[in-house]
């Protein structure tokens, strides 16, 4: 009898330490991931799933409005949760159909539901808003706005890294990858180039809603809407896979012209890395001359002026490191743009054989000193898109090439694809796949060429 209070006593003292430890796991989410460039981009205490992004475009005035819903399971017991959006008027939020509350601090929008979400829940968050999308002066890419953009008669986003909360709510940050709808509503003279596969257009009369899906994950910096008058030009890929791009439609002839090679380059990477990872691939081109182009998943956007085979090869190159494989965090960056810069010195290599790689390794090897580029393993956070990424970059992968072999440096590069596509990966990571498949010790050789100051001697 005793004994069986004793037993008792314990299980309610258990039972007391058990609830404390569920409370103590319960709570607000994290307002961050712990970025070390971006202690606030992304929130902690859930997963999304999938968003459905739903806006309707008043192109004249650069007005959105609609809905975004969030799909997420939650990872902890949540009596609320944060989500990343900045600027824009919201009028309602509902999680799981029923009304919540919110607050918001800069681009923190606090979201507390009516009833807590338990560790495991599929939860469904619903936000309706609508006003102009302001531009987000990322701190990393020294002042230029990012995210939604309107330039004359054409609006497209390039969020990389942190603009994507400028026109949806979302988990930013490039660890929780999710699968997208896109319904985008234009007046009728109008295209949506989306990122992901066109499903739809439907006529409504004086606009139309074009439909696309990205059935495969992504992350929200990756995701891209371009609004304009373009007109969709599709070719056929290697195994029959979609290629649709949008140009101007005035410069849709010399554009074709100009990607006719894609589909090429797309049999060649999937030679070299592995299979193409999406379901479809493309280009948008706006008649903007900013200058550059960006990955973004499934349609790579290009300015006017950056229509060029190297640019084309690169963004390319992207939807495999970058965008199938994304970095851990942000300080990885040299993953995605020292990848995309030797995938440009590959596609040299191809044209023009052993002398098309070394005349391009060559010149970024001059411009490598001439410049004394830095360490791409330790970025510069306020320009993280500096030439020591890039080249650099490229460099430690060239010279990781002529430390093992072809044989070991491609395999290295199969394999490092293979284990992390559709998710992320580090800088240490990849370092370990290079050993693993080398089966060298190359601690000093990385730590030469991805964090020491001085650039490296060119190798042998
Ligand atoms: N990732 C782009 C590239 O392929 C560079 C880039 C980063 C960018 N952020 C951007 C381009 C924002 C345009 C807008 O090199
Ligand atoms: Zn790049």
């Amino acid at each position: 009898m005793r004994k069986l209070i004793v037993i008792a006593g314990i299980a309610v003292i258990a039972g007391i330490f058990l609830s404390n430890a569920t409370a103590q796991d319960g709570g607000q989410g994290a307002p961050g991931l712990g970025d070390p460039f971006y202690d606030r981009l992304g929130n902690g205490g859930y997963d999304t799933l999938h968003y459905m992004i739903d806006l309707s475009v008043d192109v004249n005035t650069n007005t959105i409005s609609g809905t975004t819903t969030i799909e997420a399971e939650a990872t902890q017991t949540l009596t609320g949760f944060n989500l990343d959006f900045a600027g824009l008027k919201i009028s309602d939020i509902s999680v799981n159909d029923v009304s919540a509350d919110y607050s918001r601090d800069d681009f923190e929008l606090i979201v507390i539901p009516a009833t807590p979400i338990e560790e495991g829940a599929t939860f469904v968050t619903v936000v309706t808003y609508s006003g102009i999308p302001t531009p987000y002066p990322d701190p990393s890419v020294d002042g230029f706005p990012i995210g939604w953009l309107r330039f004359g008669g054409t609006i497209f986003v390039m969020s990389e890294p942190g603009g994507a909360m400028s026109w949806f709510p979302n988990n930013n940050h490039p660890s929780d990858k999710a699968t997208y709808t896109f319904e985008i509503t234009v007046p009728e003279l109008y295209v949506v180039a989306a990122t992901g596969l066109p499903v739809d257009e439907i006529d409504n009369g004086d606009t139309r809603t074009f439909v696309s899906e990205m059935n495969d994950p992504m992350a929200s910096y990756l995701a891209s809407i371009s609004v304009g008058d373009f007109v969709r030009v599709d070719e056929t890929g290697p195994d029959g896979l979609l290629i649709r791009n949008y140009f101007p439609t005035d410069q849709a002839e010399e554009l074709t012209d100009a990607f006719s090679p894609t589909g090429e380059m797309i049999a060649f990477f999937s030679d070299l890395f592995g299979p193409y990872p999406f379901d479809v691939y493309g280009a948008v081109v706006v008649t903007i001359p900013f200058g550059g182009a960006l990955e973004n998943q499934t349609l790579s956007i290009f300015g006017t002026d950056a229509v060029d085979e190297y640019t084309i090869v690169h963004e390319l190159s992207h939807q495999w490191f970058g965008d199938s494989v994304s970095p851990a965090t942000w300080d990885d960056i040299w993953l995605n743009e020292g990848f995309a810069t030797y995938a440009e010195a590959l596609w040299a290599e191809y044209l023009d054989g052993e002398t098309g790689l070394t005349d391009y390794m060559d010149e970024l090897y001059d411009y490598m000193v001439e410049e004394e580029l830095g360490p791409p393993g330790l970025p510069d956070s306020s320009d993280l898109f500096n030439g020591a990424v890039y080249l650099r970059g490229g460099w430690t992968l060239h010279a990781l090439r002529l430390k093992v072999g072809d044989e070991a440096f491609f395999e290295i590069l199969r394999t490092y694809y293979a284990r992390f596509q559709y998710a992320n990966a580090s800088t240490e990571d990849f370092i370990a796949v290079a050993e693993e498949i080398s089966g060298e010790d190359l601690t000093g050789f990385f730590q030469m060429w991805l964090y020491d100051e001085e650039v490296p001697e060119m190798p042998e």
